[in-house]
């Protein structure tokens, strides 16, 4: 007897997760190794624009599982960019989110990766091993922290939210840009934190720590796990002015859907209510 094709699906998902789990691990057991050594610091576009020694080991750790399960895929990684493929399947790579963190020994950054299939995110993981904080989440099924379901938070008041959010290293000071965001919110006493690790942002908001995120300049693998996993916990996730959000597109506003109107008016010069 042969299998039937929704049996063949379930068992394909199920070896994309395996690996998925498997190549984030992997990655993040070299994060550990690496932490509390020598390694070498470089910079790439802009002065603290880093990137060390351990990402690209991270990197390679992660390839090495991914490539030999699925040597025909598409692999979009942040310090080796596109290896095209024709494939409906793209594994998006951030083998380390928070390197500056990483690199001065801040134990707040992760591996974070997701899958994409025919262009839309189908599964995300993101693991912080110094937290040992594993977030995972398929579409429609949602999001876990440590194999326990999360959900964002219910707070719906932008004035009353905690928020987090990053800076980019350009465009700091457009109109309604990151730094005049910022300071409109922080006046009206609303805390909004910096982690330096935009994945953990996310998964954060996912768990219900923060109430919101926004950023002006991500990049696709900053963003494919942890917006699913936002999703997945119930939250919502647009681009700055509210329109579907498409990870290959810079600006982001992450929350738990009830104070998402009130924070997107305000990063477009409205007041804050
Ligand atoms: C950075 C972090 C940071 C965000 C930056 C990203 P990296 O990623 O996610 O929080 O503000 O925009 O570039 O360089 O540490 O992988
Ligand atoms: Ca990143
Ligand atoms: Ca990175």
């Amino acid at each position: 007897m042969h299998p039937t094709l929704p049996a063949i699906a379930y068992i394909c998902t199920m070896i994309h997760k395996q690996t998925l789990i498997e190549a984030t691990m992997a990655g993040a057991a070299i994060m550990k190794e690496y932490f509390d050594k020598q390694f070498t610091i470089s910079s790439k576009s802009a002065l603290n624009d880093l990137v060390t020694e351990v990402d690209h080991k991270s990197e390679e750790a992660i390839f090495d599982i991914i490539k030999k399960r699925f040597p025909e895929h598409y692999i979009l990684s942040e310090e080796s960019g596109p290896i095209v493929q024709e494939s409906s399947y793209k594994w998006i790579i951030d083998p380390i989110d928070g390197t500056i963190n990483y690199a001065n020994g801040i134990p707040i950054c992760c591996v974070s990766i997701g899958l994409e299939r025919n262009g839309k995110m189908e599964m995300g993981a993101v693991y912080n091993p110094f937290l040992n904080e594993f977030f995972f989440a398929q579409r429609g099924f949602g999001a876990t922290l440590n194999e326990k379901k999360i959900h964002v938070s219910d707070k719906d008041e932008l004035t009353k939210s905690c928020l987090v959010t990053g800076f980019p290293y350009t465009y700091l000071d457009a109109p309604n840009g990151p730094l005049q965001v910022f300071e409109k919110l922080i006046r009206k006493g609303i805390p909004v934190r910096r982690l330096g690790s935009a994945a953990i942002d996310l998964c954060w908001v996912a768990a219900g720590r923060f109430d919101g995120f926004y950023e002006h300049k991500l990049q696709a693998w900053d963003s494919a796990a942890g917006y699913l996993i936002v999703e997945e916990a119930g939250g919502k996730v647009t681009s700055l002015n509210g329109d579907y959000y498409d990870h290959y597109q810079p600006g982001i506003i992450a929350t738990n859907g009830r104070i998402h109107t009130a924070l997107q008016y305000a990063i477009n010069g409205g007041e804050v209510a």
